[in-house]
């Protein structure tokens, strides 16, 4: 969700700072090589968080070494407080952690055993993500990856939602159009619209925060985020369809040759159950028992959405998801990337029988 610092959304701003909603918020700017450097951050943010009034939720996010997660893994009592954690190389030698604290009285909208046992199943594919695309545009909707010459449309529903006033969004369309003339591997950013006529029916974007790892190397983490589709047309997976599109981006400009892949990422507001069309993209939840502990993968009481639920205007817990390389590989191959491009920009799209 937006921020309160001039910057697009939360993703891309490294270091400590003070957030919506009263949060602080350390975001790693490199690789955590040690458990001390972990803990001590953990500890810096909770004493601050302890002598404020005003701040109720602190959180660690940041990339670990393999060697430092085995290590958190044997300290029960810190370990407790891991709200995330996943590998994001595919040697697994890279981990994101999210260590987060809040303070008694900022506690889930549901048990924590609720919303884990109810996102633990979810029914079977039964569309393609070609189908699910063409049923979009059979309906009469397009989809865009531009904002220009519709900011105010977007206003409506991303202002009220998560804040956004019309300068900011004027100014992720401007970035948007910046980056349509830079090389492909250096974009920071993503649009997906599904529009009717001259309005945007459902929205998402995406930003990439680039981590430096080792000997030259860095892993691209890239956020999915501000997902809304209008009241009147929830249900009809036009949210599911923007965000296939919104993959398919991000991926044709940032897998490389030898198929290594950004790390993608959101987190789905519990409430709204947004989870299921993260799933209808190909999303998953990262494995709960992991090194043989239980992390519910789940950010509590993170940010507010005002989605309309109850309780009003609250803060939400988000269920977090990515996209593993079994998911790019079997549903995000080149050609299909490349076919559902070219199928959402020519705003045809032929079936072809062996996708
Ligand atoms: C979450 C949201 C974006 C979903 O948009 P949408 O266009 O209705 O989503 P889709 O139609 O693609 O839904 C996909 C799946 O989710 C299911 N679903 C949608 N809303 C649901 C709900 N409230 N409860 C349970 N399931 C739901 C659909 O049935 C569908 O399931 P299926 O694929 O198994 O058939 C929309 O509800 C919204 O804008 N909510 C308010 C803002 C918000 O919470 N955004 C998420 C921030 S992380």
């Amino acid at each position: 969700m937006k921020d309160i610092e001039p910057i697009v959304t939360s993703t891309g701003e490294v270091g400590v700072s003070q957030r919506s909603f009263n949060r602080i918020y350390y975001n790693g700017e490199r690789l955590v090589e040690s458990y001390d450097q972990l803990t001590d951050s953990y500890q810096s943010l909770s004493e601050q968080m302890d002598s404020s009034q005003e701040i109720s939720r602190s959180v660690v996010r940041v990339v670990a070494t393999k060697d430092v997660v085995r290590e958190t893994v044997l300290d029960i009592d810190f370990f407790k407080q891991i709200e995330v954690l996943v590998p994001v190389s595919c040697d697994k030698n890279e981990w994101l952690m999210v260590v987060a604290k809040n303070k008694p009285g900022r506690d889930t909208n549901r048990s924590l055993l609720t919303m884990v046992s109810e996102t633990e199943e979810y029914t079977d594919f039964n569309k393609t993500f070609p189908q699910r695309l063409r049923d979009v545009l059979g309906q009469g909707f397009n989809f865009s990856s531009e904002i220009a010459g519709f900011e105010e449309s977007l206003l409506e529903i991303w202002g009220e939602t998560f804040g956004w006033s019309l300068m900011e969004i004027y100014n992720l369309s401007h970035r948007l159009r910046r980056e349509r003339f830079i090389k492909k591997e250096d974009k920071t950013v993503w649009f997906s619209a599904v529009k009717s006529g001259e309005d945007i029916i459902a929205a998402a974007m995406a930003e990439r925060l680039r981590l430096p790892i080792k000997h030259g190397r860095y892993i691209d983490l890239v956020e999915s985020t501000e997902w809304k589709t209008r009241k009147a047309s929830e249900g009809r997976h036009l949210m599911t369809a923007a965000l296939i599109n919104l993959n398919c981006q991000i991926l044709s400009d940032l897998s490389d040759e030898i198929g290594s892949n950004p790390f993608i990422f959101a987190e789905c507001n519990f409430t709204t159950r947004s989870d299921r069309a993260a799933h209808g993209a190909g999303f998953v939840i990262p494995k709960r028992l992991t090194m043989g502990v239980f992390v519910p993968q789940i950010l509590k009481q993170n940010v507010a959405v005002v989605d309309g639920r109850e309780p009003k205007d609250g803060l939400r817990d988000f269920t977090f998801v990515c996209l593993p390389k079994d998911s790019t590989d079997n549903l995000y191959s080149r050609d299909r990337v490349d076919e559902v491009l070219r199928a959402v920009e020519g705003k045809t799209y032929e079936y072809s029988s062996n996708l």
